[in-house]
């Protein structure tokens, strides 16, 4: 028998439940969970153990959607996440409208994510990663968390998220969890229940393409990249809009070591993005 969470709906709600618990793991959420959000969860759990609580919240943040993005048809499905939290232990799930996340309207006060949140998936959604830091950090200031758990499937974002925890000094530990993919290499996203049955064919080919450059790694950065490319070449109806190969920390790729190559592609209406870990050789050095 799996023990429903309690919800809180509000902030005195969630303080409430939140009284007298031991160490917090937080997963923040903006629902439509799927078995990779369930990962979450359950690696949250792992971090505190018995004794200690997980929390997760659902929030859609309306603050890291620009004009013409997918703010109102973002899925909504809380009695499913609901679900799905009782049955991944969740203790509390913190679900608050927009009028206690951002009780003042727009905030006057928000965080700016640096240059880290302008290249990427920040050169095409504009003002994004401010929304998404200065939303993650009012949740942190509201529940107070000892760990905080957030998905690799979004790369940058946790990457940013650790650098907002870094520089501001926040008492909160970020734990990055493995992207959790479907059976034929898809990354499980929210986004993908968009996809028509033609534009779910054709979104493997982004993790095919990752997959390709990470097995060219010890032919070094160009390899990698060409071997990516020429499997996102050979599918129509996939619009690349990046292929990048960094540092692990989103900076030039190493010449050797561990890259991160990211992809991103519009699938008809449906942004997706995707990402991998590089070991790379020394192959271009070689022969530079
Ligand atoms: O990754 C997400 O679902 C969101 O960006 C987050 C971290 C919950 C902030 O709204």
């Amino acid at each position: 028998m799996t023990a429903r969470p309690i919800i809180a709906n509000t902030r005195e709600e969630l303080s409430e439940a939140l009284a007298s618990r031991g160490e917090i793991g937080f997963v923040p959420t903006m629902g439509a969970l799927h078995d990779g959000h369930a990962s979450l969860l359950t690696r949250a759990r792992s971090e505190v153990g018995e004794s200690g609580a997980v929390v997760a919240s659902i929030f859609v943040n309306p603050l890291q959607f620009g004009v013409g993005e997918d703010l109102d048809r973002y899925p909504r499905t809380l009695e499913a996440d609901l679900m799905i939290c009782a049955d991944h232990g969740v203790d509390v799930v913190f679900v608050p409208d927009v009028t206690q996340v951002y009780p003042d309207g727009d905030p006057e006060v928000t965080i700016n994510p640096g240059p880290k949140a302008e290249i990427l998936e920040g050169a095409a959604r504009p003002g994004h990663f401010a929304g998404v830091l200065t939303v993650v950090a009012k949740l942190f200031g509201l529940l107070g968390p000892d760990v905080a758990v957030f998905g690799e499937k979004d790369y940058q974002q946790l990457v940013l998220i650790r650098q907002l925890v870094t520089d501001l000094c926040l008492p909160v530990r970020i734990v990055g969890a493995a992207t959790l993919r479907e059976p034929d290499g898809l990354a499980m996203s929210s986004r993908n229940r968009y996809l028509d049955d033609a534009a779910r064919s054709r979104a493997v080919a982004l993790s095919q393409a990752l997959t390709a450059g990470a097995r060219s790694g010890q032919q070094g950065a160009a390899a990698v990249l060409s071997a990516a490319e020429a499997v996102l070449r050979q599918v129509k109806g996939v619009e690349v809009d990046y292929l990048r190969l960094t540092s692990t920390n989103l900076g030039p790729a190493p010449s050797s070591g561990t890259a991160r190559l990211l992809v991103a592609a519009q699938l008809g209406q449906t942004r997706l993005i995707d990402n991998v870990a590089v070991e790379l050789g020394s192959s271009d050095e070689r022969s530079s």
